[in-house]
């Protein structure tokens, strides 16, 4: 049997995914591919701690075992983070090895060097497993939809933060005690800032938008909120209008430039993304002769990571077998052009506003007033029937109104009096609407 050897980087959660699946699924591997996968060695830090699916004697903490190995034809990289994931990646391409990484912020941030020096050598960078672990979407932008032209992308791909947002609406729980759940459940890390504040979502929307739109944006440059401000009233209040709280990312094609976006959002209960439940991602293309199209699945665990993974590593192990892909030449990623997404002022939205006020007679007209002369119309109001002078909850959804309008608008309501804190504001989004369905 013609056999490819291979090295990891990593023997954690994802690394001993591939391991397994690896083992478990080698002979339909090996008739698929036409030939066997090796693997000759494993970098861990600590080599002396056996693991659960790696014998022994394959672990090393000395990467030039892996990186020096010239019978190593493909690198694999689970390490995960910048350093030193990038100079190992790096160094394997530059020995014109092909590499297999699941390391988003390494492609999101590093993604410019790295793919210059695969163009430079003739080998392969595939990522598959960074955006939404198992669910094949790279996959399906570079593959099956490359003849579309790609209008729109509205994904929920944090699965943590999903999870927490998702207990929340069905439990009524606070934030920190839904963080609480996910972490004992194994779906938030102990560190949780990268997901719940949306890091990791606009690192993968970066992604998306080098595949879907053929253009390179920075993380920094993608506005970019979290979920830690999502309370149990918002979401209680969202259920009364009609909707349910989702994260989403979307990055959309418009004349004047892209939009690229990630922020909690109300969308309309009985659509597809408020279908998207604990920690399974989702992602809705929009292209132009297939229309809609539904990405769903797994977004992260060592099976389904582990799974786009060994894909990855097939595809490659087929393209060096045969010397003739399907794959895209490296330079199509090498020479995708820089963007800057456009700004945000313009866009039009619908809102749903919680003014926090102290309920003094007039009120009510003062606040309609700030928006009303900024050109915000109030589409429907919810308050709480208090007594005089207690603190009130006022619930309001907008009519459509760009960004620059409403901000100022909320300026000015932020500075009356019997405003007690700053007015919380989330988009109402319908990527799905239900007249198009
Ligand atoms: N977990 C998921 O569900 C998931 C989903 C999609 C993508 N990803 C991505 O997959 C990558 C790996 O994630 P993971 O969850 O598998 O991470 P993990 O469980 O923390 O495993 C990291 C592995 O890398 C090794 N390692 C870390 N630093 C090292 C260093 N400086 N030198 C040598 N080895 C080092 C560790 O060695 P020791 O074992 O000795 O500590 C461990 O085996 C990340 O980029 C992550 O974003 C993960």
């Amino acid at each position: 049997v013609r056999k490819i050897v291979i090295g990891l980087l990593g023997a954690g959660n994802v690394g001993t995914g591939v391991v397994r699946i690896l083992q478990e699924n080698q002979a339909d591997i090996e008739r698929r591919l036409g030939g066997a996968v090796a693997v000759k060695k494993v970098l861990v830090r600590d080599p002396s701690r056996s693991r659960e699916m790696v014998a022994d004697e394959l672990l090393t903490d000395n990467p030039a075992e892996i990186l020096e190995d010239p019978e190593v034809r493909v690198v694999v990289e689970l390490i995960g983070g910048i350093e030193p994931a990038y100079t190992y990646v790096m160094e394997a391409l530059s020995r014109s090895k092909h590499v297999v990484t699941a390391n988003k912020a390494l492609m999101a941030v590093k993604g410019r060097e790295l793919f210059a020096e695969a163009a430079r050598r003739g080998v392969s960078i595939n990522f598959e497993a960074a955006v939404a672990g198992g669910i094949p979407i790279l996959r399906a932008l570079r593959e099956g939809l490359a003849s579309d032209r790609i209008e729109k992308i509205t994904g929920i791909v944090n699965g943590t933060s999903n999870y927490i947002l998702d207990a929340m609406t069905r439990t009524g729980a606070r934030y920190e005690e839904a963080l609480a759940q996910a972490q004992e459940a194994g779906f938030a890390e102990a560190d949780p800032t990268l997901d719940v504040g949306g890091g990791d979502a606009a690192q993968k929307l970066a992604l998306l938008t080098l595949l879907g739109f053929g253009a390179r944006v920075s993380v920094d440059d993608i506005s970019t909120e979290g979920i830690t401000r999502v309370r149990p009233f918002d979401i209680q209040a969202a259920d009364e209008l009609g909707y349910v709280i989702k994260h989403l990312a979307q990055a959309v094609r418009t004349p004047e430039g892209l939009i690229l976006r990630v922020h909690p959002a109300l969308v309309p209960k009985g659509s597809i993304m408020a279908g998207v439940h604990g920690a399974y991602n989702a992602i809705l293309v929009e292209s132009r002769a297939m229309g809609r199209s539904l990405y769903h699945g797994r977004g992260a665990g060592p099976m389904p990571t582990g799974m786009a993974v060994v894909s990855d590593i097939i595809e490659l192990c087929r393209s060096v077998f045969a010397f003739d892909s399907g794959r895209p030449p490296p330079e199509a990623f090498a020479r995708v052009e820089d963007v800057k997404p456009r700004p945000l002022d313009d866009e039009r939205h619908e809102n749903y506003l919680c003014v926090h006020v102290t309920n003094v007679p007039g009120i009510l007209g003062r606040v309609a007033t700030c928006l009303g002369t900024n050109g915000v119309s109030i589409k429907r109001l919810q308050q709480d029937p208090q007594g005089p002078g207690t603190p009130v909850d006022m619930v309001i959804v907008t009519e459509a109104i760009d960004e620059a309008d409403l901000t100022a608008a909320l300026q000015r309501v932020d500075e009356l009096d019997a405003v007690q804190a700053p007015t919380h504001r989330f988009r109402i989004v319908d990527p799905d609407p239900l007249e198009s369905r």
